[in-house]
């Protein structure tokens, strides 16, 4: 199993070109199958998840053509509307394909995702709009059956803000007969990013980055080219690593309007950020502080903080002037690096849903071990500032959601390498 070792205390200086979203990439992908024509995206980003889906995809009879960010999916022979527990168990975003492939086929046999590693994460609410729209539904033997001749535009109301949830009624509601309503939708960017593609291919939505999102569900949908939009987290990833580091970086590829609540944080943790704008181009320029401030921070449904920077925002506390608050309140189980980062000398305590982070003068390199993707970008940015060597175990998460990250890395001086 590949490991990451990563020599510390070495400032981060120069520039990195950001990749595609892979959590816009994962939805988009499956939009695909609402359609007998070719869709085409670009900027997909090359990374294991992406390579999970394309593979569940393909074995339901989808054509896949790849060649580096651009992958055309052409669904004409969709056969097999299954998502085996092989593949699900692997990658929760497989719940996508149930929407879309009960849309288009009428039927779907999805295995239930089960729990992960940062919580239970039902997909009750998934299940509860289908229902809604008219789908009959039910679990046999580990697996969601849903069938329905034709879906039904419905009013819709998630219990909670669900990212995959607003994505997968969105992909359903999009060839339903009549108007669907969501509302307490989910307003992340990423959402808006498979409204637009879906927009392209011919699907009627408005309200996509509100929480009412509108669907007059069409007879049939068209191909399409579509860009996938940059990744903020990747993005606010490489600031946290630059902030905690004492460097000065500039991010290109990506967007800084989809990271106010990061920047804002980091800003308040002393950076100096600055954006470049031009109609066709767009960079975010960090310099860090001499010491970082600590910030506390909450958790919460875009546009707050996201949740998937919260391991990272951890990090940078442990080594700031102060002490911290953090509150998670999307997941109940996402604190696992707190114990990994106290390996590194970081002191945090845990109370419920609460870190109490108190910065410390150092870290000391150590082996710790990746718990989840975001995780596992935390003990990255730990294992930078750290003095010395520090070993992370089970990057395999890592590549789930991070593109090239060590070569990412190299280029802008740290000192990483992959040993198995
Ligand atoms: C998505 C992101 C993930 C991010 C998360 C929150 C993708 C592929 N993944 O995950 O990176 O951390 O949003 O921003 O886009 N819930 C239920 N029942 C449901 C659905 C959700 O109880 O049917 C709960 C979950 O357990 C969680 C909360 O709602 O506590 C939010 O989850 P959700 O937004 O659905 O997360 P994902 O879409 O899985």
């Amino acid at each position: 199993m590949d490991k990451l070792l990563i020599e510390g205390g070495h400032r981060l200086n120069g520039e990195a070109e950001m990749s595609g979203a892979k959590n816009a990439a994962l939805p988009i992908l499956c939009a695909a199958l609402l359609t007998r024509e070719a869709l085409t995206l670009t900027n997909v980003p090359q990374l294991n998840d992406i390579g999970t889906m394309l593979k569940l995809l393909a074995q339901m009879g989808v054509r896949v053509q790849r060649e580096g960010q651009v992958v055309t999916l052409d669904a004409s022979a969709l056969d097999k509307p299954v998502a085996p527990y092989e593949m699900v168990k692997t990658m929760r975003a497989s719940i996508l394909v149930l929407g879309p492939l009960l849309a288009r086929c009428g039927e779907a046999r999805v295995s239930l995702p089960g729990g992960c590693a940062i919580g239970a994460r039902p997909v009750d609410q998934h299940i509860k709009g289908l229902t809604a729209m008219g789908a009959d539904t039910e679990v046999e033997q580990g697996y969601i059956v849903a069938r329905a001749q034709r879906l039904k535009g419905a009013r819709l109301f998630t219990d909670m803000v669900t990212v995959t949830g607003t994505e997968n009624l969105m992909m359903a509601a999009v060839l339903a007969d009549g108007e669907t309503v969501i509302e307490n939708a989910a307003r992340e960017p990423e959402v808006v990013d498979l409204a637009n593609c879906l927009v392209a291919m011919g699907a009627r939505i408005s309200g996509a980055g509100t929480d009412v999102i509108r669907i007059q569900g069409v007879d049939r949908l068209h191909g399409a080219t579509h860009r996938i939009m940059p990744d903020r987290i990747e993005t606010g990833t490489y600031l946290c690593a630059a902030a905690a580091s004492g460097g000065e970086i500039r991010l290109t590829g990506t967007s800084a309007g989809y990271l106010d609540a990061v920047i804002d944080k980091l800003m308040d943790a002393g950076c100096d950020i600055r954006t470049e704008k031009s109609p066709s181009f767009e960079a975010i320029v960090l310099k860090a502080p001499d010491k970082l401030k600590a910030v506390s921070l909450r958790t919460a449904p875009y546009p707050a903080f996201p949740t998937d920077m919260q391991a990272q925002f951890m990090a940078i506390n442990t080594v700031a002037e102060g002490a911290a608050v953090i509150r998670e309140t999307i997941f109940e189980n996402r604190f696992m690096h707190a114990v990994e980062l106290a390996r590194l000398g970081a002191d945090i305590r845990i109370d419920g849903n609460t870190a109490f982070v108190q910065g410390v003068a150092a870290l000391n390199g150590a082996t710790v071990m990746a718990t989840d993707l975001r995780a596992s970008a935390g003990l990255i940015i730990a294992g930078l500032v750290a003095r010395g060597e520090t070993l992370i175990e089970r990057i395999y998460h890592l590549d789930r959601g991070y593109e090239r990250i060590e070569q990412k890395l190299t280029a802008l001086g740290a000192t990483v390498r992959r040993v198995s």
